[in-house]
């Protein structure tokens, strides 16, 4: 069992994060200045390790749009608040972790299958899963200055983690806030609206004419689409029960309060794994989970130490455990990935809904039952903005500081660029940039001195940097800069397939 990072261990830094996340946090992109910003509330009283952290979030999110990572959606027309496009290089990261993760939940999996379900979905879906009546947020409106809040995250924030909203009713949040006299964070007055919940689904209508229009539902997660499925997939692949289905896709959230980046938006994709099994069989299951779950985590080049299990106080009354991972970000410890012990709620749920039954037929003893779920959910942005916070260093060298991006090479959006050392060996270098990118994701520059286009490269987080120069006509060889060492070797062109291959597997 891999040891995690402890509140106590990690005392020293918890300690910043809860101070800043007291004051507030803010990042997104100020189109007048067109440049990012960082609200970090009160900024003087700050420690100065959280100062520097967040600081680096702030730089992370200036080199996201510089580098061609993330850029703010819709920016010609100032934008659209908590909205964010991945550019060239960002979408090479984001479509890395999703391969990778693919690649170790269903590829590597005799028993889990992948699904590409639609994001429109019948609405009693949404009635049988509960979002209809509950998928909500506790909402409050500052009267004075009209901004709008969640009231758990108000008791959150005043009570600095010794009050548990999770644990009231709306009444009792209501109460918590009148009594103590918590303030708007914005304007600093305590004149609040009661709270209203919130549904967080976005919902559009469908029909060409106005009398037969529908109310649908963009879907606010993707694991309704493997829980439909269950049947089809069962019989088309003759899945025996325990199995798994996993997919890949965009899920819609009418977020309360957005921000931090790409932390969390109103479009993210999620990627989700249901894994069908026993009652009996379900708590191990459930504990296998969390270890897979952290596993891949640290597969893909994460610090365990800036991770850390979560483990839910209150449940949903049809889940028997529930957990999250939480990363260290710059803003503070924050949720990354969850993992659900369902019961059989969401199988029962959707056969007493549709009226066809979900019982699974046990070939080898006869028992039929309506199988339980652990769910395993990540967000595909949520995770590229915790590989980005991850990768993200300024290193000081000795004459020179530089900026690396110490991406594991297997997620790295360019494995190698490709660099004539001067204009004159173009052609050749254009052969090896032909050779290597029909294997993988290449890039080519040949601007500026050697020294700048390293750090370029650097700045994406390319593992490796060929130079074709002078010696590669007599040779045939070129120089491989490694990255994270920056040491460098001769190495035959003909052996370079083979040389970058083995070197960025998972
Ligand atoms: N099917 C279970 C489910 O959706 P969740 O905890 O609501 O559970 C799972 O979401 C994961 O999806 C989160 O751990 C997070 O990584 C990601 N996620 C949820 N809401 C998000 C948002 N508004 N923006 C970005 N990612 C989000």
């Amino acid at each position: 069992m891999t040891e995690l990072a402890t509140p106590e261990a990690t005392a020293g830094r918890h300690k910043g994060i809860n101070e800043g996340n007291q004051l507030g946090c803010e990042l997104g992109w100020n189109s007048e200045l067109n440049r990012p910003y960082a609200n970090i509330g009160i900024g003087a009283f700050l420690c100065k390790k959280r100062r520097k952290e967040m600081e680096n979030f702030d730089k992370i999110v200036n080199l996201c749009k510089n580098r061609g990572f993330i850029f703010p959606g819709s920016e010609i027309y100032d934008g659209l608040a908590n909205t964010w496009d991945y550019g060239p290089v960002g979408v090479e990261l984001k479509n890395n972790i999703k391969k990778s993760w693919w690649k170790t939940f269903v590829q590597r999996s005799k028993n889990s299958f992948g699904v590409d379900a639609d994001i429109f979905m019948n609405s009693k879906v949404w009635e049988a899963s509960g979002h209809t009546a509950s998928f909500s947020d506790p909402k409050m409106d500052c009267k004075n200055c009209k901004t709008r809040h969640r009231a758990d995250n108000l008791i959150e924030e005043y009570s600095k983690g010794t009050a548990n909203p999770d644990l009231m009713t709306n009444e009792e949040m209501e109460k918590y806030i009148a009594d103590n006299h918590v303030k708007c964070p914005n304007c600093g007055k305590c004149d609040w609206t009661p709270i209203r919940n919130f549904n967080l689904m976005f919902s559009t209508s469908r029909g060409v004419t106005d009398e037969g229009q529908n109310l649908i539902y963009l879907r606010p997660e993707t694991a309704q689409g493997e829980f439909v499925n269950f049947l089809n997939v069962q019989r088309s692949m003759r899945a025996k029960v325990p199995f798994g289905i996993a997919q890949i896709g965009k899920a819609f959230r009418n977020e309360v309060t957005p921000g931090n980046f790409t932390f969390r938006t109103i479009e993210f994709e999620q990627m989700e794994h249901q894994w069908f099994c026993k009652a009996e069989t379900a708590m191990d299951y459930y504990k296998e989970f969390k270890q897979k779950a952290l596993d891949y985590l640290l597969s893909i080049g994460f610090n365990k130490d800036h991770l850390r299990y979560h483990d839910h106080d209150k449940l949903a009354h049809y889940a028997k455990a529930a957990c999250d991972i939480q990363y260290l970000y710059p803003i503070g410890w924050e949720e990354l990935n969850g993992i659900h012990h369902r019961g059989d709620w969401d199988l029962s749920r959707h056969q007493q809904f549709s009226g066809k039954s979900m019982a699974y037929l046990d070939p080898f003893t006869n028992e039929k039952f309506v199988p339980n779920v652990i769910e395993y959910s990540i967000g595909a942005d949520r995770l590229t903005l915790a590989v980005l916070c991850e990768a993200y260093e300024e290193q000081q060298l000795e004459n020179d500081t530089r900026v690396v991006m110490h991406f594991h090479p297997a997620i790295a959006p360019y494995k190698v660029a490709v660099l004539p050392l001067q204009k004159q060996q173009s052609e050749k270098a254009n052969e090896v940039f032909a050779e290597l990118s029909k294997h993988f994701m290449c890039t080519y520059d040949e601007a500026g001195s050697i020294g700048k286009r390293y750090r370029r490269q650097d700045e994406i987080g390319t593992p490796f940097c060929v130079t074709y120069d002078f010696d590669s006509d007599t040779d045939g060889c070129v120089t491989v800069r490694e990255r994270d060492s920056m040491q460098q070797e001769r190495i035959k062109i003909a052996d370079l397939v083979s040389y970058v291959e083995n070197r960025i597997k998972l």
